[in-house]
């Protein structure tokens, strides 16, 4: 089995998140989701929030399972027999760090290869915090996200959000 995984803080996740996936869903037999549980960074949607949002959003993708680690990635990896670790490049900007911590988990574990994979240009410039401040100020967001997180953004900030159709 050649088998992904697609690790992030999906807090929450979005279209560009979306994209990225669908296109490793193509690439390998099974995609394993894993929302990263980390007690030290603030985040709006539980972890269990998280998984629950993705599992909807991904119910179109017969070889994608959801799940949520805690502790090394590089040990998730290896319990999961993962071939790849999966993540997004949007920009130049995410490369420093998305190199870094590739080297840093290849120098853990030299046999999990990382793999960048870019979202469709559309989706360049969205990420899980801008939606968050758009929402949190009463903007749309339904382009940025899935129906459900749309939702989920809109009980959490109350009126201000407004859920409008998506496109
Ligand atoms: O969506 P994010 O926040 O950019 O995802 C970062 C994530 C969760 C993939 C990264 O922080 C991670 O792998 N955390 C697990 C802990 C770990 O293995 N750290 C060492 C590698 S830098």
């Amino acid at each position: 089995m050649l088998r992904a995984l697609y690790p992030g803080s999906f807090d929450p996740i979005t279209n560009g998140h979306l994209d990225v996936l669908a296109r490793a869903a193509r690439l390998f037999e099974e995609v394993i989701v894993a929302v990263a549980h980390n007690d030290s960074k603030q985040a709006l949607f539980s972890t269990q929030e998280r998984v629950q949002m993705l599992e909807t959003s991904t119910a179109h993708l017969p070889n994608v399972k959801v799940t949520s680690f805690q502790g090394l990635l590089v040990d998730f990896a290896r319990a999961q027999k993962a071939k790849a670790v999966i993540r997004g490049l949007r920009a130049v900007s995410d490369f420093e760090f998305e190199f870094q911590m590739a080297l840093m988990n290849r120098s853990l574990e030299p046999n999990l290869e990382a793999l960048f994979l870019m979202p469709c240009e559309e989706y360049s410039y969205i990420s899980s915090r801008m939606v968050k401040e758009v929402a949190r100020l009463g903007g749309t967001v339904s382009r940025f996200v899935p129906e459900c997180v749309e939702a989920a953004l809109h009980q959490r900030f109350g009126a201000g959000t407004q859920p409008s159709g998506h496109a």
